[in-house]
C-alpha cells in the first residue's frame, strides 16, 4: 500500500517538475495553463501552445496585435503584457533576432517536414480541412497539446 503510493507519486513527478525544454518537432507540448491567453488567443483559432514558436516570434506577434496576420486583435495593455510573460516564459528555446523570428508554425521546417505526406493529404481530403492552421481538424487532442495521436 505505502509503496504503491510511493511509486505513484514517483512517476508523476517528472511531469510536474521537469522544466519543458521545448524542441518544436516534439511529439507532444504541454498545454495552456493561462485563462486569459486560452480565452483571448483561442478566440479564432485554437489557442497554439507557447512552445511551438521562440521567446522573439511571440515578442514580436505581441506588439503587433493590431495588424495580426490582415486582422485586428489587439487587447488592452495589461493583457498583452500577461499573455506575453506567459507565452515567452514557455516558448521554445531556439534563438532568432527580432526581424528574422517567424510568425508561422506552419512555415516552420519541421512543420513542413511532418505535414508534407499522402497520410497528411488522405486526412485533408477525408477532414475537407481548409487549412494546415486548423490543427484541431486532425488533431484530437490538439487543445491539451497532444499531437501523436495520429
Ligand atoms: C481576431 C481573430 C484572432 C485573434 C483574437 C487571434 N488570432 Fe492568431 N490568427 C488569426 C488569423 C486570421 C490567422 C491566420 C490564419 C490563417 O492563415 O489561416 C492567425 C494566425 C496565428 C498564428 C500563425 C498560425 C500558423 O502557424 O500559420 C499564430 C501563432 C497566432 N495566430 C497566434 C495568436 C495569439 C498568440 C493570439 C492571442 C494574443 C491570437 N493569435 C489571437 C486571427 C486571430
Ligand atoms: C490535415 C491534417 C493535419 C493538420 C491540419 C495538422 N496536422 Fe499535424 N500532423 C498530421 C499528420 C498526419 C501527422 C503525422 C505525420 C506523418 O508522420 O505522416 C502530423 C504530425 C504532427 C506533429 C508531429 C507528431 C509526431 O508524432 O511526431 C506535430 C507536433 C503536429 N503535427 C502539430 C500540428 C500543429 C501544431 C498543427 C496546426 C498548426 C497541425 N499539426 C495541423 C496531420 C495534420
Amino acid at each position: 500500500m505505502k509503496n504503491n503510493k510511493l511509486l505513484i507519486s514517483l512517476l508523476s513527478l517528472p511531469l510536474l517538475a521537469t522544466p519543458f525544454v521545448a524542441i518544436a518537432d516534439d511529439d507532444n507540448v504541454p498545454p495552456i495553463k493561462s485563462l486569459i491567453v486560452l480565452e483571448e488567443c483561442g478566440a479564432c483559432h485554437l489557442a497554439f501552445q507557447p512552445a511551438f514558436l521562440p521567446k522573439a516570434s511571440w515578442q514580436k506577434m505581441m506588439g503587433e496585435l493590431e495588424n495580426h496576420f490582415g486582422e485586428d486583435a489587439s487587447l488592452d495593455a495589461d493583457s498583452i503584457t500577461e499573455i506575453e510573460d506567459y507565452l515567452v516564459a514557455n516558448a521554445s528555446r531556439q534563438k532568432f533576432r527580432g526581424d528574422k523570428a517567424p510568425q508561422r508554425i506552419t512555415e516552420l521546417r519541421w512543420f513542413k517536414k511532418e505535414h508534407n505526406d499522402s497520410e497528411v493529404r488522405f486526412m485533408e481530403n477525408k477532414y475537407k480541412v481548409k487549412s494546415l492552421v486548423d490543427c484541431a481538424a486532425c488533431h484530437q487532442g490538439a487543445e491539451m497539446g497532444i499531437y501523436d495521436d495520429d
